[in-house]
């Protein structure tokens, strides 16, 4: 547990930004709940990329990365290494890294090199521990990129180029019970699709739901929040509704009422969500699964943003028995509204709801 500290100090360090431009407003106004005794330690002053995406690994390391088509990084690639792509929109030639491990034990960094612009591109981790990152941007849109981690320093990414069907580009991941992943939507793809592949047999799946919450104007249905069911299906919830969907047979298997409010809840009006810790009411089989979705922001903010009009994020969450055969939302309010935050379960199954904007400018 020792790296979960880091990883929020990580998190924090890529939000600083814009926790600088909040703390002052939060302070003054708003509540708090009481200390818990705990403080922060700066553990490292520079990592010379920034937290874009990171994972905790199996080896108690966290692999971070960032886009490549932002130019040079702060910290060089290893042995004079240059990484040389001309389909780069930036530096063809670029000797730093975007991709750093941290290793918690020893508190250091050493650089990797992610050769494809990973640029909200979306990735699981793997039955074997291998964090398997697909899609982004630009040169990266089709590419998987396998992260194997390993206890001497020796391993890399390994990048493996258009393997996906289609582009994706702020799609989301999720391991089934067969060891795959599947890979849901991105900018303009209402499909599917899985990873690994299966010799011929495999092909990318429409799944309409995403173009019937998809506002063209502003794709507010993107980087959706999926969860396995316990009856393996899988829950999708996309814009401000859900659907259970059979990814076997293409079936939705369940429509869930819209979130009360109607407000977005996924990118770029990003909410967060979890799967609440699984509880057996009854003993035996009859198991409870529960989805709570926090924050997001107010229908029609992202165009109005576009107008210099800037409204707050939403302080509502939502919760969902997803089991249930007519199942509601029960909503709750946050203390703060929030944008673009993280909910994380801890190890005594609550819930931490940290990091995010409230999108408020005076
Ligand atoms: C990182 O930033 C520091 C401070 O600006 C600078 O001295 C150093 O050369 C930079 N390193 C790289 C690899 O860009
Ligand atoms: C399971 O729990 C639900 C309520 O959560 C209840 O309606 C149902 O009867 C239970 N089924 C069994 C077999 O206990």
């Amino acid at each position: 547990m020792a790296s979960t500290p880091t990883l929020i100090l990580f998190s924090l360090l890529h939000h600083l930004l814009v926790l600088l431009l909040l703390l002052p407003y939060q302070q003054n106004t708003l509540i708090f709940a009481p200390p818990g005794g705990g403080k922060w330690n700066l553990l490292l002053s520079d990592i010379g990329v920034s937290a874009m995406h990171m994972q905790l690994l199996n080896t108690d390391r966290v692999v971070i990365f960032d886009r490549t088509d932002f130019g040079a990084s702060n910290i060089s690639l290893p042995n004079n290494q240059c990484r040389n792509n001309p389909n780069d929109l930036t530096l063809k030639i670029d000797c730093t890294a975007h991709s750093v491990e941290y290793d918690v034990a020893t508190n250091s960094i050493r650089p990797l090199n992610v050769f494809t612009d990973v640029w909200c591109s979306s990735g699981a981790a793997m039955p074997d521990g291998s964090l398997m990152q697909t899609g982004g941007f630009n040169d990266g849109d089709r590419n998987v990129r396998v992260y194997k981690p390993c206890n001497d320093n020796s391993c890399d990414w390994q990048e493996f180029d258009s393997v996906l069907l289609q582009n994706r580009w702020y799609a989301t991941n999720h391991i089934l019970p067969d060891g795959r992943q599947i890979i849901i939507g991105g900018r303009g793809q209402f499909s599917y699709e899985f990873y690994p592949k299966r010799a011929g047999a495999d092909q990318s799946y429409n799944l309409p739901f995403l173009s019937q919450t998809n506002d063209p104007r502003i794709e507010n249905n993107l980087y959706p929040f999926v969860f396995l069911n316990i009856d393996g299906n899988l829950f999708i919830f996309a814009n401000n509704r859900a659907i259970l969907f059979d990814y076997v047979t293409g079936v939705v298997v369940k429509t869930y009422p819209t979130i009360p409010g109607g407000d977005p809840r996924s990118y770029p009006s990003s909410g967060s969500a979890v799967l609440l810790p699984l509880r057996n009411l009854r003993g035996g089989a009859n198991i409870t699964a529960e989805v709570m979705v926090c924050g997001g922001a107010l229908k029609g903010s992202f165009t109005s943003a576009n107008n210099r009009n800037f409204v707050g994020a939403l302080n509502s969450c939502g919760r969902i028995r997803i089991t249930d055969p007519n199942p509601q939302w029960a909503m709750e309010t946050m203390p703060l509204a929030r944008v673009m935050g993280d909910m994380v379960l801890l190890p005594n199954g609550n819930v931490l709801i940290i990091n995010g904007a409230l999108l408020k400018l005076y």
